[in-house]
């Protein structure tokens, strides 16, 4: 028996000595030392044993197992320290590699121009609006003065989308639209920038789809030298305090009288160059005094009432202010262009 006890003990360790992983670890102890293993089957056959004998093989098979077990016990150890080892080596960080470098976007230059004039804007107490974009042929033409069958529907060609409906051609449907929501009561102070539509070929200086900013100013006394002082604030902020304004006569429908504004050649300074084509001006934007017809449809009493209203294209400010020669850079989204002016907002070249 002692024999027996003394070739499990070998037996056992040599196998520990040799596992490879956890799971033979395992089934070594169930082997050995579990209930039904080789070592308490030896143990089950003491009862046979002389009373003397009894003690004496009992110390050696406890021994065996304290052998066996702390054998197991060092390994699994090992074992485990092993597989954390080479956890943490494959899982390792090069804490000193480079980071990867992070693109921050910016706002688009329109995004810029547009949000520099409401803040200018809002400055004079007026509001920000916005209206639809498929909008219908009363608020585009007809509340606008522009009967059906009018000539001057000519001048703005038109993607209809039926009859009634069509894509807005400018964004002056929001004056209506706003005259009506203040109901010929209020006095109204308000610009709408969006996106306008019309059927035109597109080159450097045309696009199909642009936007515009409207300006609205109806109240008692409102007169056209409050239209050249609101415009000549918001050229001169726009552009430096050195440029000078003037005001064409013009045509709208919609406003009487009606104005287009130049704002003087930073270039040569009034002087004339190949930028203002040497007349010295610049064309900026059009404008004019509301027409009594749109004040009276739109519920105001044109007797107590009157406003000025004007439309000018963002594209055109930034292609001006930024020296960009050609409007599809707007649209295109190089991103070589679109980062050059993440900072635009107030900047001027
Ligand atoms: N809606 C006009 C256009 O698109 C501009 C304008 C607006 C003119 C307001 C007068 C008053 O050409």
């Amino acid at each position: 028996m002692k024999e027996q006890l003394e070739n499990i003990r070998q037996e056992a360790l040599a196998k520990v000595s040799e596992a490879a992983d956890l799971k033979e670890l395992q089934d070594i102890k169930v082997t050995y030392l579990g209930k039904k293993g080789s070592l308490t089957s030896v143990l089950r056959g003491m009862g046979n044993l002389s009373k003397e004998e009894r003690p004496v093989v009992g110390e050696i098979a406890n021994n065996v197992r304290e052998a066996i077990t702390k054998e197991i016990d060092e390994k699994t150890d090992a074992l485990e320290q092993a597989a954390l080892e080479e956890k943490l080596e494959n899982e390792a960080l090069d804490v000193t590699l480079p980071g990867r470098p992070v693109q921050v976007g910016g706002a688009h230059l329109l995004t810029s121009i547009i949000e520099e004039i409401e803040d200018l804007f809002i400055g004079m107490g007026y509001e920000v609006r916005e209206g639809p974009e498929v909008e219908t042929d009363y608020f585009n033409f007809e509340a606008l003065n522009l009967p059906k069958g009018h000539p001057a529907r000519d001048m703005q060609d038109t993607f209809y989308i039926t009859n009634e409906l069509l894509l807005r051609t400018h964004t002056s449907p929001v004056q209506a639209r706003t005259m009506q929501h203040y109901g010929g009561t209020q006095p109204v102070r308000m610009i709408c920038p969006g996106k306008v539509y019309r059927r035109d070929t597109d080159d450097a200086t045309h696009s199909h789809q642009f936007t515009q900013i409207e300006g609205l100013y109806v109240d008692k006394n409102v007169r056209m030298s409050d239209l050249k002082g609101t415009l000549d604030n918001f050229a001169k902020s726009m552009f430096g305090d050195d440029r000078e304004i003037r005001l064409r006569p013009s045509f709208f429908p919609f406003t009487e009288p009606s104005v287009e504004m130049d704002i003087s050649c930073k270039v040569c300074k009034g002087d004339g160059c190949s930028v203002c084509k040497h007349s010295g001006w610049i064309e900026i934007l059009g404008g004019g005094m509301v027409h009594p017809n749109v004040l009276e449809m739109a519920g105001y009493d044109s007797e107590e009432y009157t406003g000025f209203a004007f439309g000018m294209g963002p594209e055109r400010i930034a292609m001006l202010k930024y020296g960009i020669d050609d409007i599809r850079h707007f649209y295109t989204n190089d991103k070589r262009f679109i980062t050059q002016y993440h900072h635009a907002k107030g900047g001027t070249l």
